[in-house]
């Protein structure tokens, strides 16, 4: 879906698969089971830490195959492919270091199509079904494209936010969502205004993909705010400028405050300016799933535990511009988990 250029094809891809990912879909116990999962293992992980440090950059990106995937840094390599082909070939070929394929997780991705057998409410299911079709090479490849999208992604997003609350000054955010969880035990992530308010300021201040989404103006052209632009041009907006650029909007809009989506006044255009997960018909697909994953985590966490900078830590956390994506520099993010009293 992610290189189908045209329009049309484009559209019938994403109408076979939008179902699996509908806020219905995703708040199947099936589907929330998984987050659940990956959410507790998380917490077994900080319950078993010797010195209670964690590198979070690493443990949100988990499991090898993840990891190879992601630190590959794969997503920004294929849409930079598929975006500017010449410098994405450069790129690729290996000139700037080992090229990264992912031959592990495409094989296991593959095999998974093949072998079959998969619960109803996934995409596999959905790509199976007989009258779309589609091979195993295609399935697997839409699958391994849904992979690459979601993970690093995620992970980057959670990794800079709860980077953020620790840092001195912040515990406020940090008490307030453990008071918000406290007071709405057995209360779905999804009707915890504050937690949502918390994820999105974090998607608003840190977006995974910051930078331009390109698109190319359709057959005729398009007049655009004044501006005649021709067919075939390409033009794209960007996250970093979306959420900066209207003060009124976003005041202050460098800082992190988690209130402003709080607020009822200009909320309206506060969430039209909301650019994280894009708009339109190529916008993410994957963003509900994205949500709950980051909700459920969060809830787990910080039900249990503050977060602090580990005193070891010195790695860069600014945000490196991989192109598309963004990761912190130093790829490392050591964070201490200490239970609340
Ligand atoms: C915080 C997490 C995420 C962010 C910030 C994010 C952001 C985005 C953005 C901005 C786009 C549009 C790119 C463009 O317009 O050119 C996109 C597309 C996409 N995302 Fe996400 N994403 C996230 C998580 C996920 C997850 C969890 C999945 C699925 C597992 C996913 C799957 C996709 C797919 C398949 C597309 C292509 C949609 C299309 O071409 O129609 N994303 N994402």
């Amino acid at each position: 879906m992610f290189s189908t250029k045209d329009k049309e094809n484009h559209s019938k891809r994403r109408r076979i698969i939008a179902d699996r990912y509908a806020n219905s879909n995703v708040m199947r116990e099936g589907s929330l089971h998984g987050l659940q999962e990956r959410s507790e293992n998380f917490m077994k992980k900080c319950s078993e830490l010797p010195d209670q440090e964690m590198d979070v950059y690493v443990w949100l990106l988990y499991e090898d195959i993840m990891r190879e995937v992601s630190f590959g840094g794969n997503l920004a390599k294929r849409l930079l492919g598929l975006y500017s082909p010449a410098l994405g070939m450069i790129i690729n070929s290996g000139i700037f270091g080992k090229p990264s394929g992912a031959p592990l997780s495409e094989k296991l991705v593959l095999n998974g199509v093949k072998k079959g057998g998969v619960a109803d409410f996934t995409l596999v299911s959905r790509l199976q079904e007989g009258k779309f079709g589609l091979g195993p090479i295609d399935i697997a490849s839409e699958c391994m494209d849904h992979m690459i999208a979601g993970i690093e992604t995620t992970g980057d997003a959670l990794c800079f936010l709860m980077w953020q609350i620790s840092q001195p000054g912040y515990e406020k955010i940090q008490e307030r969502l453990r008071a918000e969880f406290n007071e709405n035990q057995g209360v779905s992530f999804e009707q915890l205004p504050y937690l949502e308010a918390v994820v999105k300021e974090g998607l608003r201040r840190f977006p995974s993909i910051p930078m331009s989404f390109p698109r190319c103006v359709p057959v005729g052209g398009r007049n655009i705010d004044g501006y005649w632009l021709p067919e075939g041009t390409v033009v794209s907006c960007q996250p970093y400028s979306m959420h900066r650029m209207d003060e009124t909007a976003f005041p202050d809009p460098e800082a992190f405050d988690p209130e402003r989506w709080l607020e009822e006044e200009g909320l309206a255009e506060r969430n039209r300016l909301f650019f994280a997960f894009s708009n339109g018909g190529r916008a993410c697909i994957g963003r509900h799933l994205a949500t709950a994953e980051m909700k459920i985590l969060l809830r787990d966490i910080y039900s249990k535990y503050r977060t602090l900078p580990a005193e070891s830590m010195t790695a860069d956390m600014s945000v490196d511009d991989q192109i598309f994506t963004s990761r912190p520099k130093d790829q490392k993010c050591l964070l201490k988990f200490v239970a609340w009293e």
